[in-house]
């Protein structure tokens, strides 16, 4: 039976209830996290937890937790939920008040703590010999311009990634302005001529945990990378195209707006990235 975490609470997911006054569920009026496990162990929860004060300050909401306290929930969550490789979602808004005002409650009201955890499916890097490569499609970026907090207003992503779908792809790299910024839920990075290329962090991206240590990877392993702007037009001349994400860590794409990339298959770079991710995760968690 799953167990999710609600308000101080841990209980069957199916009886955790929200109230329909919930700011979150009236104005998407909350920040969220999704932070993977490994044989039960927290990967990066440091960088999730900055992440996660980042949103929260951004959006004015107070720190519910400590990391101590932040630390201590998740750990009872993943060992309540039977271990292994799992990931957990944790959303916070700002609470639910008495009617529906767009203003901030004042005084404020408790914040709404969710949390549940989710099945991690065998990721791409863990076979990089047998893996097969993901088809993406180019989409308008229709977003805001505060990409860098970790909103629970997801309509944008959710409208280009169904439109992506629908299309026959995995996942929509979005333009704005002629750039690529990055995934509908994905950071993205190019391959050209051996340099890797991943935008910078701004205000248009997410700044992705995932994307950070696929950097630093690069970096160790003396793989040459740098973060820069890409150009819609280098985004359909590159060699490689890789996605990342905290659940689906490294993904090679071989498909972009129909057109097959290289030989069709994951590039070596990628293979190369997928090696140094996994030696890391094992390194990390003791795998
Ligand atoms: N999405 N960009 C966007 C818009 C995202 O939603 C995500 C992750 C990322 C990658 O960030 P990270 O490497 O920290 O997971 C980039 C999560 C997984 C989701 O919404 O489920």
């Amino acid at each position: 039976m799953a167990i999710a975490y609600l308000n101080e609470q841990f209980l069957p997911l199916e009886h955790a209830r929200i109230s329909p006054l919930d700011r979150g569920f009236l104005f998407a009026d909350g920040v969220y996290e999704v932070i993977p496990a490994y044989a039960g162990k927290l990967f990066r929860l440091d960088k999730h937890l900055q992440r996660l004060a980042h949103s929260l300050a951004a959006i004015e909401i107070t720190n519910p937790h400590s990391t101590d306290e932040w630390t201590a929930l998740f750990e009872e969550l993943i060992q309540q939920n039977g271990g292994g490789n799992i990931y957990i979602y944790l959303q916070v808004t700002r609470g639910a008040t008495t009617r529906r005002d767009h203003a901030f409650p004042n005084p404020p009201v408790a914040p709404t703590v969710f949390a549940m955890t989710g099945h991690i499916a065998t990721p791409a890097a863990d076979m990089p010999d047998t893996a097969q490569g993901v088809t993406v499609v180019t989409l308008d970026d229709i977003r805001w311009s505060r990409c860098d907090i970790k909103s629970v207003a997801l309509l944008a992503n959710i409208l280009m990634r169904q439109q992506a779908v629908a299309e026959g792809a995995a996942e929509a790299i979005l333009i704005r302005d002629g750039f690529a910024t990055e995934g509908s839920a994905s950071n993205f990075f190019i391959v050209k001529d051996g340099l890797i290329t991943t935008p910078p962090k701004s205000h248009l991206i997410l700044p992705g945990i995932t994307r950070d240590l696929v950097v630093e990877l690069a970096q160790q392993n003396n793989m040459l990378i740098e973060e820069r702007e890409v150009t819609e037009a280098e985004l359909r001349s590159a060699d490689e195209i890789w996605l990342s994400s905290s659940t689906k860590e490294v993904v090679p794409v071989t498909r972009l707006n129909g057109h097959t990339l290289g030989d069709g298959k994951p590039g070596p770079l990628w293979k190369q990235m997928a090696r140094h991710y996994v030696d890391y995760k094992r390194r990390l968690c003791g795998l």
